[in-house]
Formats: structure tokens, sequence, C-alpha cells
């Protein structure tokens, strides 16, 4: 770094931590003050939330971070500044980017009576009563939320909603030549991905009656004359009359509650209980069971492949491992207590993998490794926090489970941006080569269609678990990017027999939902919009084919294509333009919820199920249950990043901006529907 730029440097980094110092302990005193409470707006008799609380300091320090931000760019600071000034970013999106939806008007919708007092303790199959103010807070069946203001949430009429076509995008942009690995990451990276989306999202079955016809060009292979892509449901709970910005219902519980594995309903809960011991229904392979239409019964089975079926099975199993843990400590409970205890702390478990783990390895940047540990043990360590526990209340400190909850004025909900950006098909191969764990050896060599819906479980008896769970360590997800989407997927086959091009339904749905396009989008997300296709785009001839499909007009990009046009950030699984969501987003999910905040405590969890969350990651998880996979296992920092292969495979070709920033310092890991549609 030259001179001028290393004394800016030092003098931000100064200013910065300053202000950190001073705004946690201001943050600490406004904590005490009591907190006024919102209006009431119209679905005020449903509950409201305290109003936001951002001290004059912290804006003053987020404004700071902005600029250096815009002026020297996160990530190129070294690790903890860059962290620091992540977390001033952070709270600019915190104070702009929740916007919320309940206020949009609102009919038909009743505040929930609880049946008994289970919800204080437990949480609910539907995720009502997280949030004791407001129960409807974060349950299945309510809204999506927005991160950009309402007003700029217009859906464009059908015309524009069509232009550029859909398909063309699809076929011109997005179409994979050849596969593109993120060479970094394993793929469970990419199954870990999907599962958790069915944890947080869906917008249910599309609406048959209400349908898209996309026009074909001639040359156009696709077997009908239009593309026919089903419309998203309306939101029923919106008077007919309204025609204010769209709204859309989340059919998941929105929080981290694991309800992919325990359903989003009582029915769903009590098909996959077993109803002794507290434990989740598995046959006698350890495999989930079937039902009569030869579906997996979970509790979310939508969009299946083999790689959910390997998470499903992994973490239905460890509920009854956590099961038994807690029958040895407590060997009177009921099957209803233990059930209760278990999932609480297989969620959390989920929760902590996906946040130290998984989110380190997509984005296995020095400063992400730091700020990613500091939200679930706060910047005084993992270490600290197995010695003395929390050493303060601050989120800052001791990391966000424990702390208390904070909604930042607006209802805890999943958001249509959010959706949006974790659209990332392309993680998903076409081509799947299974090998034994025993030697390498090839055992089998199947396309995505083998592996997708009911075939998923074919295969995987076939090669068996164990194999599989082999294979999709050592072998890499896609990257995240233009031309590399699953060619499997561009022509998808789905349970009902329709066809479906996943690339344009992507792009039209996102359109159709109201999402803001790219340029707009860095707009209300604090970035500077992109001038030019060059400046989007390093691939010059990437950037010419986008220039020809949006016909020259840089605002008109869609979302999807400008966030896998970008080059990420060095180590980044995915642009920065995601990130911003991301960042905003993944502490959210923790701040918002009871159970990870006043209620995250050894008289909720036990103090067994506390230690297990802190002694359990994804390897020993694989482990306990599959301990054949140890020698592929030894030696691996993070159980994301590629697995040694036990006789050792050619590294595959890495893309430049794939590479990790301290490499090859891996990252720090303590091995210590047919259901509604979604992800
Ligand atoms: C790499 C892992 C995957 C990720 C991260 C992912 C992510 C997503 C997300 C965020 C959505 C939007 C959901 C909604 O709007 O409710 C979605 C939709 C969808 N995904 Fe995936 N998905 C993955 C894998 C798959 C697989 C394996 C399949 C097929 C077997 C699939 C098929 C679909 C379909 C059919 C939709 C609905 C498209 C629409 O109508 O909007 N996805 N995916």
């Amino acid at each position: 770094m030259r001179g001028g730029a290393g004394r800016r440097l030092i003098r931000w980094s100064v200013l910065g931590l300053g202000a950190v110092v001073a705004t946690t302990a201001l943050s600490r005193w406004a904590n005490k003050r009591p907190r006024p409470s919102l209006p009431e707006g119209p679905g005020g008799s449903l509950g409201s939330v305290p109003a936001p609380r951002f001290s004059l300091l912290e804006r003053a320090y987020a404004a700071l971070a902005e600029r250096v931000d815009h002026s020297l760019g996160w990530h190129k600071l070294p690790g903890y500044l860059g962290a620091l000034i992540l977390a001033g970013v952070r709270t600019t999106l915190r104070r702009k980017n929740l916007q919320d939806t309940w206020n949009l008007p609102i009919v038909g919708v009743t505040p929930p009576s609880p049946v008994d007092d289970r919800y204080l303790t437990a949480r609910t199959s539907d995720g009502t009563f997280n949030n004791l103010e407001m129960p409807l807070m974060g349950s299945a069946n309510t809204r999506f939320g927005r991160n950009v203001p309402l007003d700029k949430t217009v859906v464009e009429s059908d015309r524009s909603l069509l232009s550029p076509n859909p398909r063309t995008v699809s076929r011109e942009l997005l179409t994979r030549d050849s596969f593109i690995p993120a060479s970094t990451l394993n793929l469970h990276a990419a199954a870990w991905l999907q599962f958790m989306v069915h944890d947080w999202l869906s917008h249910g079955q599309n609406d048959k009656d209400r349908v898209f016809e996309v026009p074909l060009d001639k040359g156009d292979p696709w077997p009908n004359k239009t593309m026919r892509i089903l419309r998203t449901r309306q939101d029923p709970t919106r008077p007919s009359d309204d025609t204010g910005p769209p709204s859309f219902i989340n059919v998941a519980s929105e929080w981290w509650d694991a309800s992919q594995l325990y359903g989003n309903d009582l029915p769903t809960q009590m098909k996959v209980r077993s109803m002794v011991d507290g434990k989740l229904t598995v046959d006698k392979n350890r495999l989930l069971p079937i039902d009569d239409s030869g579906i997996e019964i979970t509790g979310v089975s939508g969009n299946w492949w083999i790689g959910l079926e390997l998470m499903h099975t992994l973490f239905t199993l460890e509920h009854n491992a956590i099961c038994d843990r807690l029958t040895a400590e407590y060997p009177t409970w009921s099957d209803q207590e233990l059930f209760d205890r278990a999932r609480l702390i297989n969620a959390a478990l989920l929760a902590k993998i996906h946040t130290v783990e998984w989110t380190t390895a997509i984005l296995g940047h020095p400063a992400l490794q730091i700020a990613l540990r500091a939200n679930w043990w706060g910047l005084a360590t993992e270490r600290v926090s197995r010695l003395v526990g929390r050493l303060s209340k601050s989120e800052l400190i001791s990391g966000i489970p424990g702390s208390d909850p904070d909604q930042f004025g607006v209802p805890y909900s999943i958001t249509e941006e959010f959706v949006a950006v974790y659209r990332m098909h392309p993680l998903l191969p076409d081509d799947f080569i299974f090998r034994a764990v025993a030697d390498n050896a090839v055992i089998d060599s199947r396309g995505f269609s083998d592996l997708a819906f009911a075939n998923a479980r074919k295969t995987l008896e076939k090669v068996t678990p164990e194999n599989a769970l082999y294979t999709f360590g050592t072998v890499n997800p896609g990257a995240i990017t233009l031309h590399n989407f699953p060619k499997g997927m561009q022509q998808l086959t789905e349970p009902d027999g329709t066809l479906n091009d996943i690339a344009a339904t992507d792009i039209l749905r996102i359109r159709e939902r109201g999402v803001p396009r790219y340029n707009e989008f860095r707009k209300l997300l604090h970035k500077a919009p992109v001038r030019t296709f060059e400046e989007l785009c390093a691939n010059p001839t990437w950037a010419e084919q986008i220039r020809r499909v949006y016909e020259g007009d840089i605002d008109k990009v869609d979302l999807m294509i400008g966030l896998y046009a970008e080059t990420p950030p060095p180590g980044f699984g995915f642009s920065d333009t995601a990130f911003r969501i991301f960042i905003l987003m993944a502490s959210r999910r923790l701040n918002s919820d009871r159970f990870f905040t006043t209620d995250f405590t050894p008289e909720v969890y036990t103090p067994a199920g506390m230690a297990w969350i802190a002694d359990n990651g994804f390897a020993s998880v694989l482990l306990r249950h599959f301990p054949n996979l140890r020698p592929a296992l030894r030696g691996v920092k993070n159980p994301f990043a590629p697995w040694t292969a036990v006789a050792g495979v050619a590294p595959q070709q890495t893309r430049p901006e794939f590479e990790p920033v301290a490499k090859p310092k891996a990252q720090p890991v303590q091995v210590s529907s047919r259901q509604p549609k979604g992800g």
C-alpha cells in the first residue's frame, strides 16, 4: 500500500476503533432505557414491536464506515478492520433496509390463541408465539418483508415484465457450456444451502390459473410454441381492491427452527414423529420413511434430490442422537418433553454450523472469518465463551446467541430480496461420479435427473449414504456465475410432468415479485450503480453479451444477472451486492428469535443441550452417524471445503476470483412436496 493510502488507513482505523468502543458503551446505556412502542398500524391488533433505537454515535459510526467502504472497499482492509467496517455498514442496513409489510392493508388475520403453555419453552409447529408480543411474527403463512422501500417494489406491466424475454436471458447468458467449479467448496455446501432455504421460506404452490406465456424465438428447441410459467399465488390477506405495493405469503415458518425437518404445521409434525422417546421415524436402514406415493416423509420434501436426502437423513439421525443423550440425562421425561428439547438443540446446532462453518467456507475472506465467528461467540472468541460464558449482553463482545432480542423496529420476516439473491442454482453440477469411501473407486456415474425427485432414493440406496456423503465431500459445486446454470435445471421435468426452464423462471420470478433490477437494487443498498457493462463484468465477451441482451440499457440488467456477472470479493463464492443482504439478514435471523436470545439458556435448552451445541459441528455430526468417513475428513479444516480423497484425485481448476485470499490458509473450524415449493 502506498504512503498516502497507508496514512489514510491508519487514520480511519483509529477513528473506527474509537467509534466502535464508544458505540458499544452507548448502546449498552440505550438498552436500559424504556422502549416506546410503535403506533398501531392497520395490523396493530396483531401486536407490535418496540421502536428502533440507533444512538447518534452508532449512526455517526455507520456513516463513517460507509465512507471508508466507498473510498477504500471493506475487503481491501486488514481482517479486523474490514470486520469493523462491516459492522458499521450493517447498522445502516438495519436502519434503512428493513421494511414492514404488516402495515399494508390486511384482512382475515386474527391473533392465534395458545392451546397450552408449551410455547413458553418450546418452538411451536408453525412458528407462532416465538415473539410473545406479536405471536404471528415469523410464523408460517405470514407475509414476506422487504429490504427496499415499498414504493420501489412496484410490479412492472406485463409487457416490461417480459422484457428482455426471460428465455432469451436464460439461453444467451446462463447456459452452461462447460462446468465452472467453485473450487474452495465441496458439494455439501450446495445441498446445505437449499436445506437452509427450505427452513426459512417458500412461496407455496404457484397459481395454476394465472400464467405467463413467454414467446419463444424461432430457433428455440423448446418442445412447445410458448413457455408457460405459472404466476406466484396472490396474497389472500390483502383486500381485493387494494392496488398498493405487492405482498406475498411465506408458507414456511421463517424462524431458524429446522421446520424443513419438523414441518410447518401440526399434522406434518405428527407424521415425522415416532412418538417414542421424542424421536423422529427412520426405517430399519436408518433412512427416511417413504409414504404410499413414494415420497420421503420429512418436514419439507419439495424439489427433492439426493443432496437434500443426505441432509435430511443426517439431521433426522442427529435429532434421535440428541434424544438418546437427553434420555440418559433425564430418564423420566415424556416423549413430548424430549422431542421439544431435541428440536431446539438440533435447530440451534444447524444455525451454528451455518454461521461458523458454511458461511466461513463460502465467504472465505479474513474479515468474514472474524465477523461470522463473532456473530456466534462475539469478539471475545469461542475460547472465552467456553471458559467463562458471556462477558456482556453486547452482541459485539459475546455474540448474538444469549444477547437481548432486537427487531430493529420492524417485525421479523424473511424478505423478497433475500429470496431473490439466494436463487443460487449454478451451485448444482450436471454430472455426478460416485466414488467409494473405502478406496475412492468409481461406483456409479449419473446425470442430475437420476438424482432428482423420486430417483433420489433409488440412487442413494444403490450407492449407499456413506459413499454419497464421501462423494459430495470430495467434488466441487458450480461457481455462482454467468454461463453456469445446470443444464438439468434449464430443462427440468417436474414430478407432475411439466417441463420448466428454472433459469428463465428465476429471472421472471424476481421481476414479478417487484424486486428492483440490478442497478436500482445497488443504489437502494447504498452501493454506487455500475455505469458500463465492462464495469459490471470483467469478462469482455460476457459484458458484450449482456449489452446485446439488454439492448445497451445498463439499468435494465436483471438483478440475478448483475449478481452473477460481478467479480466477487477475494475468496467469496457470491457477489458483494448479494452479500449486503446477507450481512443484514444472517444476524437478524438470530437477533429476532427468542430462542437464540432471551431463551438461549440452560433452563430452556438444558445444560446437556447447551453442551451439545457448543461441542458439535458438521464434521462431528457426520462422524457420529457415518464413522467410516473419518479418513476423508482427516486434516480438513472446514467440512464444507473439499475433503481428502482417500486415494488422491487431481485438483480441479480454479476460477481466479475464487482463489482464497490467504491462500490456502484454510478456514478455522473446530471439529469440536410435494409439499409447498421453494428452493
Ligand atoms: C443449490 C441448491 C439450491 C438453492 C440454493 C436453491 C434456491 C432456491 C430459491 C431461493 C428459490 C426461491 C423459492 C421461492 O420463491 O419460494 C428456489 C426456487 C426453486 N428451486 Fe431451487 N434451490 C436449489 C436447488 C434446487 C433443486 C435441486 C431443485 C430441483 C430439484 C430446485 C428447484 C427449484 C424450483 C422448481 C423453484 C421454483 C421456481 C419458481 O417457480 O420460482 N432447486 N430455489
